[in-house]
């Protein structure tokens, strides 16, 4: 019974990762919300977060599967030694529109999915506020694994792990891509501008449109900076 409980707490888990918080039946857009209060999912999360990882692995495409497979036990950098979980990604192999961060923060660490804490749940708000969810984009990170306090990640972490993000970019092919905060967006131009500098531009990543836009975690942080956010929304909104 006991283990019963916990496959079903896994998958609500996992589900409401993928789906949210909203019960699609027979892929109507009729909504019932699980009603699980969100502390209870934290909990349950917790409970089993490895398991709620691999589901999310699970729903991968055979090569995105595969590529994981490869690159999940990594020890290039230091990093390896004190991540709990390898931060693979998460979200929609197929989507046209892929998120990249900075790094796992610490309740990406625990539960090895990314954008699960604070600045996950505003993105959440901010990708509803332009009609997607996490189940229309795949959201990955420039680094895989924690840095130690959330530090900026070094440069030879980077050299050692973009080399992983290409590839995924590779697999997935997405039709747009939207950089979160500065260093995201600095590692995939290969340039040292500042945010304010990179979201007034049009920029292309080799030949994919690229919008850099503020950091969850840095919005909640200065909330006068919201509006701007919604401009670079706005925009993203637009070339999808
Ligand atoms: N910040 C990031 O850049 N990525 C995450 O996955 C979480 C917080």
């Amino acid at each position: 019974m006991e283990k019963t409980l916990e496959d079903i707490q896994t998958y609500l888990c996992w589900y409401n990762q993928v789906y949210g918080s909203d019960l699609y039946i027979d892929g109507e857009l009729s909504a019932v919300n699980l009603a699980v209060e969100p502390d209870q999912q934290i909990r349950a999360v917790n409970l089993s977060s490895s398991k709620a990882q691999q589901q999310i692995i699970d729903q991968f495409s055979p090569e995105l599967k595969q590529f994981y497979d490869q690159i999940h036990t990594c020890q290039k950098c230091d990093l390896g030694k004190t991540r709990k979980h390898f931060v693979f990604g998460a979200g929609n192999p197929n989507a046209d529109i892929m998120f990249i961060g900075e790094a796992p923060g610490r309740d990406e660490d625990e539960q090895g999915i990314p954008f699960v804490g604070r600045a996950g749940k505003l993105l959440d708000k901010m990708l509803a506020a332009i009609g997607l969810h996490r189940s229309d984009i795949f959201i990955a990170n420039v680094l895989k694994c924690r840095p130690p306090q959330n530090r900026d990640p070094l440069p030879d972490e980077i050299l050692h792990c973009e080399p992983y993000l290409k590839k995924q970019l590779e697999i997935i092919q997405p039709k747009v891509l939207v950089a979160l905060g500065r260093i995201a967006g600095q590692v995939l131009l290969k340039r040292t501008d500042s945010l304010s500098v990179l979201r007034q531009e049009p920029l292309l990543y080799e030949k994919t449109p690229l919008i850099v836009t503020y950091h969850p975690a840095a919005l909640l942080r200065n909330p006068q900076w919201k509006q701007n956010a919604w401009i670079d929304l706005k925009k993203i909104k637009k070339i999808t």
